[in-house]
């Protein structure tokens, strides 16, 4: 059997391991005659899961015992809207960064909530760079800042984040746990698992306790994070497969050396990427500044529209899968997650370079 080169945006590439894994445990899991999919989320089998989940996650992320770990559904674009319905009060103003259209559209969901204000952008520029942090502007009664660490579509990424009086909130959907971040300078961290932590169905929170003493008393059950966060995510059915999934995909990065080791390698692997693009006099024009580019998602243009099409056909024919960019804003994009291994990267790059040299 081959395997693609999967470089799609999300859903994305998963370990081999996890799923050689999960495709060995499928018909009988840990001798209960069936598949976790079909286990009570009330039984002692799934909790250990679900626990297993929890934990791990805690122990990779080194997160602080001031924060808890939530598993919501309604993916990452749920959050643009629980975000300023949970923690944006009345008279407050939640900031935002703009760095792209998920930025975008979590500043759009907290319109319909409260007051807002842009604490920096750079759609200006077409969402080159990432802002610097000294041209943060926040506003008065700023309930939070929000920012977007790792921009999927544009390919740009936060290299530090902004130290600021006021709560951090981060949208890391397409970067958590591809490098080492300190989790208490955040006041909220969320992300879809479809990218860095497991198949689509289940939205990791990071929230800090305190947080959930600012929540007003009038949300709809399912939207209150006190409800998931009082009965450890459980108070109606998770998505249990998804929920297993993580925990599989959290054990393969504990075996791969944990979050630190799998820095060292998206960088490698970044690198290569980047490297064919360097070297290609600008053949290969890339999308982000310099400072600014992604580990995770490498984006670039051709020179035209004819070359770009060529390009993806012969790419496709190679068996490299994913690599168009996003509807928004055309060109190419390669997204080199977690689980894409470095030989993917290596692959591409040496097409690349052939390709620009029979085309330049
Ligand atoms: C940075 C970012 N935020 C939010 C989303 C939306 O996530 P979901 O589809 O889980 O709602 C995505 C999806 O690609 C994303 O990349």
């Amino acid at each position: 059997m081959k395997r693609a080169y999967n470089f799609n945006a999300g859903p994305s590439a998963l370990p081999l391991p996890v799923l050689k894994r999960a495709q060995e445990e499928l018909l009988n899991f840990q001798n209960t005659g069936m598949s976790v999919m079909e286990l009570s989320h009330r039984s002692k089998e799934y909790d250990a899961v679900h626990n297993s989940a929890k934990q791990r996650l805690k122990k990779l992320m080194n997160i602080p015992d001031t924060h808890d770990v939530l598993f919501l559904q309604g993916g990452a674009s749920l959050q643009f809207s629980m975000v300023p319905m949970n923690l944006l009060g009345k008279d407050q103003v939640a900031n935002y960064v703009l760095t792209g259209s998920w930025s975008e559209k979590a500043l759009k969901e907290a319109k319909k909530i409260g007051k807002t204000h842009i604490a920096a952008s750079s759609k200006e520029a077409n969402y080159t760079y990432i802002p610097r942090l000294e041209d943060i502007q926040l506003s008065e009664n700023a309930a939070y800042l929000h920012i977007t660490s790792n921009n999927t579509i544009f390919g740009t990424q936060w290299r530090e984040f902004p130290n600021l009086p006021v709560d951090l909130i981060a949208d890391m959907s397409s970067d958590i746990l591809s490098r080492e971040i300190n989790v208490g300078q955040f006041a909220l961290i969320y992300a879809g698992a479809q990218k860095n932590l497991g198949p689509s169905g289940v939205t990791v929170v990071i929230i800090r306790n305190d947080l959930l003493e600012r929540i007003p008393d009038n949300l709809p059950t399912m939207l209150d994070y006190r409800t998931h966060s009082s009965k450890n995510s459980l108070y109606n059915t998770p998505p249990t497969f998804a929920i297993y999934m993580l925990s599989l995909v959290l054990e393969w990065v504990e075996e791969e050396g944990g979050v630190k080791a799998i820095e060292a390698r998206n960088k490698e692997k970044a690198a290569v990427v980047y490297e064919a693009i360097d070297a290609s006099n600008g053949f290969y024009a890339p999308h982000a500044e310099k400072d600014s580019r992604s580990l995770m998602n490498v984006t670039f243009r051709l020179p035209n529209e004819e070359l770009t099409k060529k390009f993806l056909e012969e790419a496709k024919e190679k068996g490299f899968v994913g690599l168009a960019g996003h509807r928004s804003v055309g060109g190419c994009r390669a997204s080199i997650y977690n689980a894409v291994p470095l030989e993917a990267c290596e692959a591409l790059a040496e097409f690349m370079n052939d390709f620009y040299r029979r085309f330049s």
